[in-house]
């Protein structure tokens, strides 16, 4: 059995592996985050509600943006309430399997409130408040994903929260300037090992001092044969449209996805929330 370090880990997920100093090789909070994978089938057993609280404490100790914490989570494990949402979700059947489901929210709310009761104007009502709290968001359900899978669970961000963005709003009480950035399934792993998912290889990702796009489609293409191989029997997106694919790789997929219009409206909601977003 080949030896399971990061080096190894990172190799299978990139097709290559930077230097991986010695002192690196075998960090457990490195690994686990090296070797991690989405999971969308969970056991009938539940998540014990305190460890629930206590990764979402966990999760908020993120930084966020100059101190202003514009981010909430909302924990969804009330029978009645937790079939409403996966009724709004019920396109993506996985989910009726998960025991729980976070909403995570970016919320600029507070700040307004803080203005209120200061009577300071609030004069930042441009893209930058929506960003913001977006970005916090974002950042508390990534650090909930490092946490809860260190903790032996399993996770699933669920963008399609937002295809439902005003009925979301709705159900969960979301007033203005609190919208909904990602769901999350959690629970058990109903399977000890998850395959992972490669990613595009680092020199398309990360740069040195400059943006450099140097070779960037001929590194498409490898990662797409890449994927195409790790994945021969793949869901193949809009056959009808554009035929079945012999070889069926991240470009063809991604395309083929953002080939079609998707939460058009989401600008429009966003300011029904409240947000100028000028
Ligand atoms: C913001 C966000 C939204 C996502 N939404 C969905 C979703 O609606 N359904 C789904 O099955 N996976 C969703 N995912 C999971 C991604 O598909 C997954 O992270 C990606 O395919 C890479 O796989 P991995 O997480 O196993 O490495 C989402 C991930 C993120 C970060």
């Amino acid at each position: 059995m080949p030896e399971d370090n990061l080096t190894a880990r990172l190799s299978a997920r990139f097709g290559e592996a930077p230097s991986v100093p010695a002192r690196a090789q075998h960090h457990a909070t490195l690994l686990g985050i090296a070797g991690r994978a989405s999971c969308r089938a969970f056991t009938d057993e539940p998540v014990e509600g305190d460890l629930l609280a206590t990764l979402c404490a966990v999760a908020l100790s993120a930084p966020s943006k100059s101190d202003l914490q514009q981010r909430d989570i909302v924990i969804v494990d009330e029978p009645e309430q937790l079939a409403a949402l996966k009724g709004l979700l019920e396109a993506q059947a996985w989910i009726a399997g998960a025991p729980v489901l976070l909403v995570f929210c970016g919320n600029n709310r507070r700040q307004r409130q803080l203005h209120a009761w200061t009577g300071r104007p609030f004069v930042n009502d441009h893209l930058d408040a929506f960003f913001n709290a977006s970005v916090d968001a974002g950042i508390a359900l990534a650090t909930f994903i490092v946490a809860a899978e260190a903790a032996g669970l399993g996770c699933c961000p669920i963008s399609t929260i937002r295809n439902e963005a005003e009925a979301a709003c709705t159900l969960l009480g979301l007033p203005d300037h609190v919208f909904p950035v990602a769901a999350l399934a959690v629970g058990h792993p109903a399977a000890a090992e998850r395959p992972i998912s490669a990613r595009l290889p680092l020199q398309a990702t990360v740069h040195r001092n400059r943006f450099d796009e140097t070779g960037l489609r001929e590194t498409v293409e490898r990662y797409d044969r890449v994927r195409a191989a790790q994945d021969p029997g793949a869901r193949q997106r809009s056959v009808g449209r554009y035929g079945r694919a012999a070889q069926y790789g991240w470009s063809e997929d991604k395309t083929r996805q953002y080939s079609l219009p998707e939460r058009t409206d989401f600008g429009a909601f966003v300011r029904r929330k409240g947000f100028d977003l000028g």
